[in-house]
């Protein structure tokens, strides 16, 4: 039998004393003081003290006795006053008097706490992730996204939007990250891909009518895990025919304002600013800049030119630049030790080493006072507006490195400083990327965003003469710091994606082999095109103030790209691999 329950657990107050209610829900925990068993029940919606006195028969008392923690129960009674209030609960001021209780389901001891605070490891939250979710805080982080997915529905049905579902098993197209591969039964030695984001497909949609597509998409990518990355993931995915850059981004606009005030009740102002790609790079060191704090780079460049100081004459000869962060108020906190760490943190960004000034009342102390004079030190201090207390590091190397290595630090020192509030929300546009990038690692030229993003109008021609002097039609959306979302205005001229092909160094056969089909599509009359996608995993994380996504998806991969709740990825039988006529390397 089922108790039908009247309430949840975190709903009583005031105003149901006297009521008889009926609750269901698991035991958070249980006292026995001799002639009273209080329990706390706990279901998503919070607790309800619960008390068995011994006026109720023998056998519910004995059974009320019986009860541990996660036990799964009905409880029947009557909603008192609660002599002394719990002013930390949200039902604090009521208990329930039980005169029934129904023991639904016993537990073993859990192997974690279910509590917010529990620190458990992040395997062991993840392996027993049934009972992680059972935690307030990752309830309410479920309802949270949910509910931002239906305003998302909402919202884009309104501005005419089709939600239309597309394949999950596709033909491998790289866009930049790895595929996962499926292998055909019924083709042997062919595989699908899972893929990576709609976008070829949600560009068919729009050379097949469908004019406004929206879907809230699942993608897989194998890619290396990071906070803000999981190997599959979903995007809010969208595509608009007949729209410019302006209409894409007036209607993205348009649902951060409505999420901001649906979900965090915070009025935003629109439009967002818009930074050029090159002004993000040189202002903050990134494409997706965090604007909720100060220390801009600055290039000194032209300061240090003639300054006889090898380290940056030399990165300057060889095309690179010389640049510094000033960080207010902190060369006290940034002791040798500190500064240290940060000189080896920015080798990864490949920096080989980090010059730091400290302006103290006693004068300037620097890393490199002996190759530089008093006066020399204190111009630079000056150029840079420094004042007596504040902090200088200086990068000289290629831009890439300098840019890389000043925009990790700028964002590394705010948060070591508590400068990274989160509930301020800095939305802002990044446009005008670059439309390729050279890829050191591979040696190679590849699409800074993917292959189907169409060069600026007034770049047109370069695609054929310079392509990789073309700036994008591209565009991110940017929340502090985090890269929310990225879109274009996209290719639909064949000839024009046939160039773009050619400028990464693609054959004609591997073009026809790869995307023939998207090619072909647009010789049948394609409408000018342009889109977006979020991530929605990050935008939850973001607005419910987390610093991983992990903590916004039910059931998501470790570290390792493993599922800890079901062992995936596992073998398979022999016999499924032959079916798919595969042989396993020894
Ligand atoms: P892009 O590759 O920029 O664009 O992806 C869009 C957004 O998806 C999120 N994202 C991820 N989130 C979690 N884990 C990951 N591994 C991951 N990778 C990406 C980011 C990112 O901004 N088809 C294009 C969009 C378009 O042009 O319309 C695309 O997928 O928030």
């Amino acid at each position: 039998m089922i108790y039908k329950r009247t309430h949840m657990c975190g709903e009583l107050r005031s105003a149901n004393i006297g009521e008889n209610v009926v609750l269901n829900g698991w035991i958070r925990k249980r006292r026995n003081l001799g002639g009273l068993i209080f329990c706390d029940l706990r279901d998503k919606t919070g607790i309800s003290q619960i008390v068995f006195n011994d006026e109720i028969p023998v056998e519910i008392f004995e059974r009320a006795d019986t009860l541990r923690s996660e036990y799964v129960v009905g409880v029947r009674g009557r909603v008192v006053e609660r002599e002394s209030k719990n002013t930390d609960m949200a039902t604090g001021d009521v208990e329930i008097i039980a005169d029934d209780l129904i023991i639904y389901s016993t537990s073993e001891t859990p192997p974690i706490y279910i509590r917010d605070d529990d620190n458990a490891d992040d395997n062991l939250r993840l392996k027993y992730r049934y009972l992680d979710l059972r935690k307030k805080k990752m309830q309410d982080n479920l309802t949270f996204r949910a509910k931002l997915t239906t305003l998302a529905r909402n919202y884009y049905a309104e501005c005419g939007f089709t939600e239309v579902e597309t394949p999950m098993l596709i033909k491998s197209t790289p866009e930049g990250a790895r595929d996962y591969l499926v292998p055909s039964r019924v083709n042997p030695g062919s595989f699908y891909a899972l893929p990576q984001s709609p976008q070829t497909f949600k560009q068919l949609l729009m050379v097949g009518g469908t004019d406004r597509y929206f879907q809230i998409a699942k993608c897989f990518r194998d890619e290396d895990l990071r906070a803000d990355r999981q190997p599959e993931f979903t995007q809010i995915d969208l595509e608009m025919s007949f729209a410019d850059a302006d209409d894409v981004i007036e209607i993205q606009e348009g649902f951060l304002k409505k999420v901001m005030k649906e979900m965090k009740g915070e009025d935003i102002e629109t439009p967002f600013p818009r930074l050029t790609w090159q002004e993000a790079m040189t202002r903050y060191g990134s494409d997706k800049p965090d604007t909720r704090f100060g220390f801009e780079l600055q290039d000194i460049t032209d300061m240090v030119r003639d300054c006889g100081f090898r380290v940056f004459t030399d990165a300057i000869a060889a095309g690179g630049s010389v640049r510094a962060i000033c960080i207010d108020g902190a060369a006290e906190v940034y002791t040798r030790k500190k500064i240290d760490k940060l000189t080896e943190a920015v080798k990864s960004y490949g920096a080989k080493g980090m010059v730091w000034m400290k302006l103290t009342r006693e004068g300037i102390s620097s890393s490199v006072n002996k190759f530089f004079k008093p006066e020399e030190l204190a111009d630079i201090a000056q150029g840079l507006s420094a004042k007596e207390g504040d902090l200088i590091l200086i990068i000289s190397d290629s831009n890439k490195v300098v840019f890389d290595s000043l925009g990790f630090l700028r964002r590394h020192i705010a948060g070591e400083l508590g400068l990274l509030d989160d509930e301020s929300f800095n939305f802002l546009w990044v446009v005008d990327f670059p439309l390729f990038e050279y890829d050191e690692n591979e040696d190679r030229w590849s699409a800074m965003h993917h292959p189907f993003t169409s060069p600026k109008e007034e770049h047109a021609e370069l695609l054929k003469t310079d392509p990789h002097s073309c700036l994008a039609n591209a565009y991110d959306i940017v929340l502090n710091g985090v890269e929310l979302g990225g879109g274009s205005i996209r290719i639909h001229d064949r000839e024009m994606q046939e160039d773009m092909f050619k400028a990464l160094n693609m054959k004609q056969e591997e073009i026809d082999e790869k995307f023939g089909f998207l090619v072909e599509a647009f010789r049948y009359g394609a409408p000018p095109h342009a889109g977006l996608a979020y991530g929605l995993d990050r935008l939850v994380m973001l607005l419910t103030g987390e610093k991983s996504i992990r903590e916004v998806i039910a059931f998501p991969k470790n570290q390792n790209a493993q599922c800890m709740v079901s062992e995936a990825p596992g073998t398979v039988d022999e016999h499924q691999l032959e079916e798919l006529g595969i042989e396993l390397r020894k």
